[in-house]
């Protein structure tokens, strides 16, 4: 090929001294040496594996919208809770999918302490495993609007729901929880539901608080696991956050720690890293990041039509919430990469 503008002939000692001696893919260049100099690790032990529940028994029923995902009937859920502590998962959490006919307007059935949630926390705790049990406080799998509060008219009404949630949470940790994770996004519940649990004598009861929950398009196939994409009248915007939003979320969050709350989320993941980051860097608490249904359902709708190789994607997306400084992640991939981390062992 004759020498022209396009590729200029350029000599060895020039681009040495260009490098000058250094070559950035001296690290890289074989496997050993890329994990010697890896900087992030994702472990088993940052996983939290959110799980559907469904009434009945012998029931795994696929969710369309979220393949490999279920909504499990109570004994299987206990399967899954030991399948987990097999695979060293340290967190499961918990999500109805409520019978329509439980359903009403103020979510009484969230204060059932026999309702599904409870009887799922009671049947896993007998059998005495070494993981914990996080449930979510909101009232949206419950009534009959989708909401995750009570309404009055189009106003979700922020002090009576409250209330609300502070005898959803005391009724879930007498069931069993550790770990209440109040989504609701109303205002004061973290230091209401302290001061509640701390009152019943609950005083060890962790809080993860979902401080910088953004009101998103990524939650659409939970919606449909728990059944409320075809009730929920509205949208969420009065009470879940702006995603245009970042100081927001650090006040959010300031308040929810000074209110007592152990551990900080913020929800949705992938596209909120920013957030993750900020949030880890100014409060330096344990921090977590909820990667949800919708992004989840991207992954492994592309990697079903094979535009991505979805087990890479799906590893990639994780390293991404640990570089951020995320101390753990929500994922429904958690079984697989607990497995996959095992294996790779
Ligand atoms: C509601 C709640 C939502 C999720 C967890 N708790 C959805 C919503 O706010 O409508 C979403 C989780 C996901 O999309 O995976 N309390």
């Amino acid at each position: 090929m004759s020498a022209d503008h396009r590729s200029p002939s350029i000599q060895q000692s020039q681009i040495d001294e260009i490098l000058g001696g250094r070559r950035m893919r001296r690290n890289r260049r074989a496997d050993w040496s890329r994990r010697l100099v890896r900087e992030t690790v994702l472990s088993v032990d940052d996983l939290i594996w959110p799980i559907f529940l469904i009434e009945g028994s012998g029931i795994r029923q696929p969710v369309p919208s979220m393949p490999g995902v279920e909504r499990l009937s109570v004994d299987e859920a206990v399967r899954d809770a030991v399948k987990a502590e097999a695979l060293g998962i340290p967190v499961l959490a918990l999500f109805p999918y409520t019978d329509d006919a439980l359903r009403d307007a103020t979510g009484s059935e969230a204060l059932n302490s026999d309702n599904l949630v409870c009887r799922a926390c009671r049947e896993i705790k007998k059998l005495g495993l070494n993981i914990g049990l996080m449930t979510d406080v909101a009232l949206d799998p419950y009534t009959s609007h989708g909401h995750d509060g009570l309404l009055s008219g189009d106003k979700i009404l922020n002090d009576e729901t409250v209330a609300q949630l502070c005898r959803q949470a005391l009724t879930q940790v007498d069931a069993g929880a550790d770990i209440i994770g109040p989504s609701d996004m109303m205002d004061g519940r973290v230091g209401a539901i302290r001061m509640a649990l701390d009152d019943a004598g609950m005083r060890d009861a962790q809080i993860m608080s979902y401080s910088a929950k953004y009101a998103s398009a990524f939650y659409g196939p939970f919606r449909d696991a728990i059944g409320t994409n075809a009730t929920l009248i509205g949208d969420k915007r009065t009470y879940q956050m702006d995603s245009a939003n970042t100081d927001e979320a650090l006040r959010e969050a300031e308040l929810d720690i000074a209110e007592g709350a152990d551990m900080i989320m913020v929800k949705p993941g992938l596209p909120y890293l920013d957030i993750v980051w900020r949030l880890k860097d100014t409060f330096r608490m344990p921090t977590y990041a909820y990667q949800v249904s919708g992004e989840f359902a991207m992954i492994e709708a592309a990697s079903a039509n094979g535009w991505i190789d979805g087990e890479r994607a799906m590893l990639e997306s994780l390293m991404a919430f640990k570089r951020a400084g995320a101390d753990g992640i929500l994922t429904y991939f958690a079984p697989r990469i607990a497995d996959l981390l095992a294996r790779a062992k």
